[in-house]
């Protein structure tokens, strides 16, 4: 019944993509969904360089299936005293409560654009699949890695992004809905009031784009991803369905707040790194939401940090980005082969 021209294609089996989420998960997660036939996904934004290298390496050792690996593609916008300056007096009374100052910011790691250093080791591991959140790198990187012959792929928030991205070569649209969890891909503008449901973006892309599309967005079992396929995708990305997966590295308070009356309740937010994301309704989150003072992505991560952290060393969840889409209350916990037989039954 299902079959993905665009993964199939590549030689893997199943149309599902399991989403890469930077911070929840590594190789083991991506090679367990290869072994289940889907296609596993390494997160690389959070990871240096020579990390990446090791996790590629440890993937291919691992797996002979394909296999894809993930980049943030923002471009890096100066970060000035000024910003920083008015985020922390937003955040101050948080400051004031958990014992924090100025001299706990810490300006290191962070998430990184995509890079020369990271195109040139793409291109020496010869990798299947590339994929890019926020747009795409510049056209002379995007040219080196569709040369070393890996396939590239990008999300869409909006037509107008999808159309933007075709312009530019990529080989499938990820056309990810309102309400998918994690940072919204939106790159061509900041609006929220531009962004659409699954339900209504991916038909619109299927209709006017000439490229395969993978829906991304509240798959979460058979019935999400039945419907998607009914309204022309060529295969599902799913993140918040893995996030109790087995072989998943979500945190501890992250997982029980999904299996929780919480997951019903997610939320719209940039306080965490300045770009939007969704993520479980904290008190933190309410009453901060979407920030006007908040530095641009990823800026804000350096004043926010502490506080979670902090937070979270005295076991207190209620700083934490706990990201989870709309229908996070669907995931269930269970190996990567069980939650993907899950979403596709007729498929395995
Ligand atoms: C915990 C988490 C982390 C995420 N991190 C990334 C990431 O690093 N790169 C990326 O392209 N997308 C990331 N996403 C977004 C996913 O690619 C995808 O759009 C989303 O999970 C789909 O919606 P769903 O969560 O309802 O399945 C993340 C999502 C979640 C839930």
């Amino acid at each position: 019944m299902y079959n993905s021209d665009f993964l199939s294609q590549l030689g893997c089996q199943l149309p599902i993509i399991q989403a890469p989420m930077a911070g929840a998960q590594d190789s083991r997660l991506a090679i367990a969904v290869c072994h289940a036939g889907g296609l596993g996904s390494l997160p690389c934004a959070m990871l240096s360089i020579e990390q990446i290298e090791r996790e590629i390496v440890y993937i291919r050792a691992n797996t002979a299936s394909p296999f894809n690996v993930n980049f943030f593609a923002h471009h890096q916008v100066d970060y000035t005293p000024e910003m920083q300056n008015r985020w922390l007096q937003v955040l101050q009374p948080y400051y004031q409560q958990f014992g924090l100052s100025e001299q706990d910011i810490c300006h290191t790691g962070g998430r990184q654009p995509f890079n020369q250093a990271t195109a040139d080791l793409l291109a020496d591991l010869k990798v299947p699949l590339v994929s890019f959140h926020f747009g795409l790198p510049e056209d002379k990187l995007l040219q080196q890695i569709k040369a070393s012959g890996a396939k590239v792929i990008s999300t869409a928030t909006t037509l107008t992004e999808a159309r933007w991205l075709q312009a530019k070569g990529v080989d499938a649209i990820i056309a990810q809905g309102l309400e998918a969890g994690g940072h919204r891909g939106m790159f061509l503008h900041n609006d929220i009031a531009t962004q659409s449901g699954t339900f209504a973006l991916l038909p619109n892309l299927v209709k006017a784009i000439d490229l395969p599309v993978i829906a991304a967005g509240g798959i979460s079992d058979a019935a999400t991803s039945q419907c998607t396929f009914s309204l022309g995708a060529d295969a599902v990305q799913a993140g918040t369905a893995f996030l109790l997966a087995d072989e998943a590295k979500t945190k501890a308070g992250h997982k029980t707040a999904l299996q929780s009356s919480k997951a019903s309740d997610t939320r719209l937010t940039n306080i965490f790194s300045g770009g939007i994301a969704r993520g479980i309704a904290t008190p933190f989150i309410e009453s901060l939401g979407i920030h006007p003072a908040v530095p641009p992505f990823p800026h804000a991560a350096f004043v926010t940090d502490p506080i979670k952290n902090r937070a979270e060393q005295l076991g207190n969840n209620d700083f934490s980005a706990m990201w989870a889409g709309q229908n996070a209350c669907l995931a269930v916990p269970g190996s990567a082969k069980a939650i993907i037989e899950r979403i596709l039954p007729s498929a395995v």
